[in-house]
């Protein structure tokens, strides 16, 4: 533990002002010449954003860093190297389309057209209670019923199976409006730019407006989404073992739209993610969903979630890779059941003309698994849009990881034998860590935890392939098709059993442009109930085995052929610089510039533990040069924030950004409060000392306002001078 927040006697001592003394006018140091190198040829032309802590790469000699480290200001605002300057693009509530801007903004994905315009396309992730219905009439221009709402179901815990009240309860409109309204602001977005003389900014009116949201097609059948591959035929299967909603093979909206990815031929993938929040992740053995009261509508004050459950969507239509072109408002919106059904974070395409195409894709959960989609044909052409067809016939992949650095892929088929990690495995470290399997009794649905070999090896009995696990039921193409379909819709729990490498919360995914390797961020190890990532593999800068700062992983793919191996390595380590880290905790999203230097943002937790590594962060690690190995603060987002899906416009001139969850945690900023806390830092001589630092409480970007509540919003940010980022 590093850190602890001071009482003011504590705080007066540490600064060694009296007790009659105020500590407000405390003047911070400025940063003397920091981190300057090369990435390679170019001297970069910023100096790093002060970071909170000490840091390999800022230039300072031991007794300096001391001296400036001693006090520290966290502000509640985006802060990027002197020279350039971060301008609001859109914020939550600006109209679009049909709908609005919507909450948590994610995944950026930049386009160009033609005469100094350009596309952005836009992921809304999630909702934070507490901000959310804060700012809420003042970003939609009218209330939401929540504190009655509120009060209406304290009696009932909070929450509600829908379906279970009266067509004329009073609780019904109000859930409806909140439901609605929640999930009006999930999904996807795009919008148009054009270039101004401060850079881009967003062209209203544009004809590619675009909103995609939570509920598209509930009200406009036109608008419903499209399912490709196996999964579409469990979904028209008239006799399921679960819940059916009769809607065959279309689905109603998105939401949990995390990361993505744009193809070569200018589509964009849009992961969902943490679906679980809104409906029943639990399937049955033939793929078909649990009732949607097993997930129930919840307002509590502190969770909104379940926002299916009013709805009655089924919670196997959900979990997908989704894939749209933001250039015709009008194409289908199409989930493809081939890349899985699992927590998919991000996605990685390797299109190469005569080859097979390859998507990778990761699960971000303790215990996710890292997957590779291989298609049956060929591309021909990568930028053809008939690609898209690829995605629909293939095989799904998951990766086993040997120690050594090696590894090879697992394909989920009928075929594959299950033979799972067992519990014995955790015990070698210490750890009781039950394997979580598809239940073992088939007529049930969801997950079934195996806490000991002796049950394991009885599993193992009964079922010995996959195939085993998801029966054929039936005749008939349709009937292979649906068994694909449901190993593909239960794909976590499938990789489980079939021995996929269990790995700490896979984010994000990219492909290094100069020499192909895949990039994976691991964002933290941990463990819970649901899984944990596997200690043999994933180890610490000392050996530990829950090192909960994360890596990244450069994974050096083979061919594409089934059973094929790979290599792998670490090449950077979240963490304390004194304990073998870089400087961040908790790496996210990841994109590489024209040169191939990797850039990255921090997603660290509320949890106390790591407020030593301040607010969330953007960093770039150098390819080349004096400063490979090192990590540069480029960027760090105002309080309670998360910066999320880095990416660059066709000239690296530009570097957007989304500002997601700004005051979560501590909500909004009333006044000009502040919290004191004293951290424990090391120098580069490795002698400690104590920091005071003051750190915000509660967040007003952008407005910088006091009392107006923060809002997610997308920024653009560029030098003074026009030139690229780093030319
Ligand atoms: Fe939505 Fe794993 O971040
Ligand atoms: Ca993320």
């Amino acid at each position: 533990m590093t850190r602890s927040v001071l009482k003011r006697r504590q705080l007066l001592e540490l600064l060694g002002i009296g007790a009659g003394s105020t500590a407000a006018v405390l003047l911070l140091p400025q940063l003397e010449a920091g981190g300057s190198g090369t990435t390679g040829k170019a001297a970069l032309p910023f100096r790093p954003v002060r970071a909170p802590l000490p840091l390999p790469g800022d230039g300072l000699g031991a007794a300096d860093q001391r001296r400036l480290y001693r006090t520290f200001k966290v502000e509640d605002k985006l802060l990027v190297p002197e020279g350039y300057r971060a301008e609001l693009i859109a914020v939550w509530g600006d109209p679009l389309a049909q709908g609005r801007f919507g909450f948590n903004n994610d995944y950026l994905a930049f386009q160009p057209l033609a005469d100094a315009r350009a596309l952005l396309s836009i992921n809304f992730e999630y909702i934070s209670p507490q901000t959310w219905a804060a700012g809420f009439a003042e970003a939609v221009g009218s209330p939401l019923p929540l504190e009655p709402l509120r009060q209406a179901l304290a009696s009932r815990g909070g929450s509600v199976d829908v379906a279970s009240l009266a067509a004329n309860d009073p609780l019904r409109p109000l859930i409806e409006a909140v439901a609605s309204a929640a999930m009006a602001d999930l999904g996807i977005g795009v919008i148009e730019l054009e270039q101004g003389p401060a850079g881009w900014r967003r062209r209203g009116g544009s004809r590619y407006e675009r909103r995609i949201d939570g509920l598209s097609g509930l009200n406009e059948p036109r608008q419903t989404l499209r399912c490709s591959g196996p999964a579409a035929a469990v979904f028209r299967h008239s006799q399921p073992l679960g819940y059916r909603d009769g809607l065959g093979d279309q689905i109603i909206g998105t939401f949990a739209n995390c990361a993505g990815g744009t193809t070569p031929w200018g589509t964009v993938l849009s992961a969902e993610e943490n679906f679980q929040s809104q409906v029943a992740e639990a399937v049955h053995a033939d793929g078909s969903a649990s009732s949607p009261q097993a997930k129930p509508f919840r307002w509590d004050g502190a969770r909104l979630d379940g926002l299916g459950n009013p709805f009655r969507l089924a919670g196997n239509k959900y979990g997908w890779m989704v894939e749209f072109d933001p250039r015709d408002p009008n194409s289908a919106v199409v989930k493809h059941s081939m890349l899985g059904r699992f927590r998919h974070e991000a996605v990685a395409v390797v299109a190469r003309a005569g080859e097979p195409l390859v998507v990778y894709s990761g699960c971000d959960r303790h215990g996710g698994h890292l997957y590779r989609f291989v298609s049956d044909a060929p591309v021909r052409d990568p930028r053809d849009p008939a690609n898209s067809n690829l995605l629909t016939a293939g095989r799904l992949e998951v990766a086993r990881f040997n120690a050594a650095g090696s590894g090879s892929w697992i394909a989920l088929e009928p075929e594959t034998a299950v033979q799972p990690k067992p519990p014995s495995h955790y015990e070698r470290f210490g750890w009781q860590q039950p394997t979580v399997l598809p239940h073992g009794d088939r007529q049930r649905s969801g997950s079934e935890a195996l806490g000991s070999d002796v049950d394991l090896q009885a599993y193992c009995g009964r079922y010995k392939t996959l195939g085993d696990l998801y029966p054929l039921g039936g005749a008939g193409k349709d009937a292979k098709l649906r068994q694909q379909g449901a190993i593909l819709i239960d794909a976590h729990l499938a990789a489980n059993a079939a021995g996929a490498t269990a790995c700490p919360r896979p984010e994000d995914t990219d492909i290094d442009p100069i020499n192909g390797d895949l990039l994976i961020a691991f964002t933290a190890a941990g463990r819970d109930e649901g899984g944990s990532s596997d200690p043999a593999i994933f180890r610490g800068p000392k050996g530990e085995t829950l090192w909960p700062h994360g890596w990244v992983m450069r994974l050096s793919d083979g061919d594409s052929t089934r059973g094929s191996n790979f290599r792998w390595r670490m090449v950077a380590s979240g963490g304390l610089p004194w304990e073998g880290g870089l400087g961040f905790s908790h790496p996210d999203n990841l994109a590489f510039d024209p040169a191939g230097n990797l850039w990255l943002v921090s997603d660290r937790s509320g949890d106390a533990d790591l407020d030593v590594f301040g607010n969330n962060s953007c960093w770039l690690l150098p390819r080349a040069g004096a400063l490979a190995g090192k990590a540069l603060c480029f960027a760090i987002g105002p309080v309670g924030c998360e910066l999320c899906g880095p990416c660059f416009d066709e000239g690296f001139r530009t570097l957007f950004m989304a500002v997601q969850h700004p005051g979560e945690g501590q909500g909004v900023r009333q006044g000009k409060e502040v919290e004191a806390q004293s951290h424990s830092l090391v120098d580069r001589s490795g002698q400690r000392f104590e920091q005071l630092r003051w750190v915000p409480l509660g967040s007003n970007w952008p407005s910088g306002v006091p009392a107006r509540p923060p809002r997610p919003g997308v920024v653009a940010i560029r030098r003074l001078d026009g030139k690229p980022l780093l030319g």
